[in-house]
């Protein structure tokens, strides 16, 4: 089964095409030798464009020689630093070295017990909610997912009882942001390394103040005593050392964008493909009555289910939540078989990497035994959740909500795409369906 992907170009774009195809989606522009396991430089305008595809190349950009990089390249921190602000997400230098290992703490495996009581119900109330539904009533499968991870990452870090509360406003004000900001900032690519300001924008500047302010709320109340002790605004009042009231309240922002988003892409993909292969319902619903026996999924059952795991790892194959990951170069550098100028967008693309027919048999099937048994991918050609430093913190509280999920909706649901739908992934801040994905919803 080969689930829909735009088709390669079969010539390389002009510039005004190339920019054209861009600000669609940065997947549209590749073509066919794109996809090979080689590094490749192009230009867009002034500037240059540097793209990793070979194994050890990628290695060296994420990981050896990481510091030569910024993270995060203009673009994306225009975008997203009126709302992060210094958050962990789009933070380098000092500030980054000082919040990534308490970041990293908060969301640590260790923890995960903590939070899979908010996995568990949250998505057994979505279940419990379709049941009341008419049998064959349609469910938009992207906000439905992106509601259902928003309301677990907010138990997480709100904590329970406030989470309730916060969650409309924040995912209101979320909604709004997205759709005032750029994702793609068209100057920086026209070589103004810094790109486009949007901090003088009062529309924007509006519907920071309302997230923030809710959040605000939340900390104060844990400062009176009204939060949960589960919670990771309570977990970071306890550590201390953010810096301040801003400070926390960047990094409970970027905790809830960076924890909800790819999560909710990653189970709409999945649903997606599972919708055209029948044979790989019924195997991984096989594996989760066998499993949880009819009970709820939880966090400790994560580690047995296998081909549900393995489902997941092969939709973050096909459909990466972060299909590109951007970096800026701070100064020349030899990486690979290019010389990197000063100011070059840095790219990894994990949409590339995946689709490598120089790393994967097969590449553009659906085959999750590809992750079962002993079968590993090769080094630096599997990257969802990136490599190195700036690996995501996130990676196990990902992976086993989306399991649970996944397992739970499968294990009691039977959902059906309309038939004939083709989806077309687009890559905006993470990689989504252009068109809305619906399915009907029927008990299993
Ligand atoms: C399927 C789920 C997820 C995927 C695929 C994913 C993917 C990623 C990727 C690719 C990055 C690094 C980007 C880069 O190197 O430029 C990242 C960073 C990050 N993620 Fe995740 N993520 C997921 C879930 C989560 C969750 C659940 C949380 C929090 C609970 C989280 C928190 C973060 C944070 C704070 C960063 C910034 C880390 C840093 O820069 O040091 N992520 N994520």
């Amino acid at each position: 089964m080969v689930p829909a992907y735009p088709a390669a170009l079969t010539a390389p774009p002009g510039i005004i095409r190339q920019a054209v195809l861009a600000r669609r989606s940065l997947l549209y522009g590749w073509t066919e030798d794109c996809y090979d396991a080689s590094d490749f430089e192009f230009r867009l305008l002034r500037r240059q464009v540097c793209v990793f595809n070979a194994p050890a190349s990628v290695k060296s950009v994420l990981v050896t020689e990481n510091s030569l990089f910024e993270r995060k390249g203009a673009m994306m921190r225009r975008s997203l630093e009126p709302l992060l602000g210094d958050g962990l997400f789009i933070s380098d230098g000092d500030t980054w070295q000082r919040r990534r290992p308490l970041v990293a703490d908060l969301v640590h495996k260790a923890r995960l017990p903590l939070f899979g009581p908010a996995m568990t119900n949250g998505v057994t109330e979505l279940v419990d909610h379709w049941l009341t539904l008419c049998a064959g009533e349609e469910v938009d499968l992207l906000p439905t997912m992106a509601t259902l991870t928003a309301g677990i990452i907010a138990r997480a870090v709100f904590g329970v009882s406030l989470a309730g509360e916060a969650l409309r406003e924040i995912v209101e004000g979320f909604a709004a942001y997205q759709a005032q900001v750029d994702s793609l900032n068209l100057l920086y690519f026209l070589g103004n390394p810094e790109g486009r300001s949007l901090h003088g924008n009062r529309k924007l500047a509006e519907t920071v103040g309302r997230i923030r302010s809710v959040i605000e709320d939340v900390i104060a109340s844990h400062r009176r005593g009204e939060g949960d002790e589960d919670s990771m605004i309570a977990a970071m009042l306890r550590r201390g050392h953010f810096e301040g009231e801003a400070g926390l309240r960047n990094e409970a922002v970027t905790l809830f964008m960076a924890g909800h988003e790819t999560t909710a892409t990653t189970l709409t993909w999945a649903l997606y493909i599972l919708g055209k292969a029948p044979w790989a319902v019924e195997a991984l619903r096989q594996e989760v009555d066998s499993i949880s026996g009819g009970q709820p999924v939880e966090v400790g059952d994560v580690p047995n289910l296998l081909l549900t795991r393995a489902i997941i790892d092969e939709t973050m194959r096909l459909y990466p939540p972060v299909p590109i990951l951007p970096r800026q170069a701070l100064r020349d550098a030899r990486i690979g078989s290019l010389d990197v100028e000063q100011d070059a967008l840095v790219l990894v693309c994990p949409w590339l990497l995946h689709r490598s027919p120089d790393l994967w048999d097969d590449p553009m099937a659906f085959r999750p035994e590809r992750f079962l048994g002993e079968a590993r991918p090769q080094p630096y050609s599997y990257l969802p959740f990136s490599a190195g430093p700036r690996l995501c913190p996130g990676m196990s509280f990902g992976i086993n909500e989306a399991v649970i999920c996944l397992a739970t909706i499968m294990g009691r649901m039977h959902l059906e795409l309309r038939p004939g739908f083709v989806a077309t992934p687009v890559c905006r801040l993470s990689l989504r369906p252009r068109h809305p994905i619906l399915a009907q919803v029927r008990p299993r």
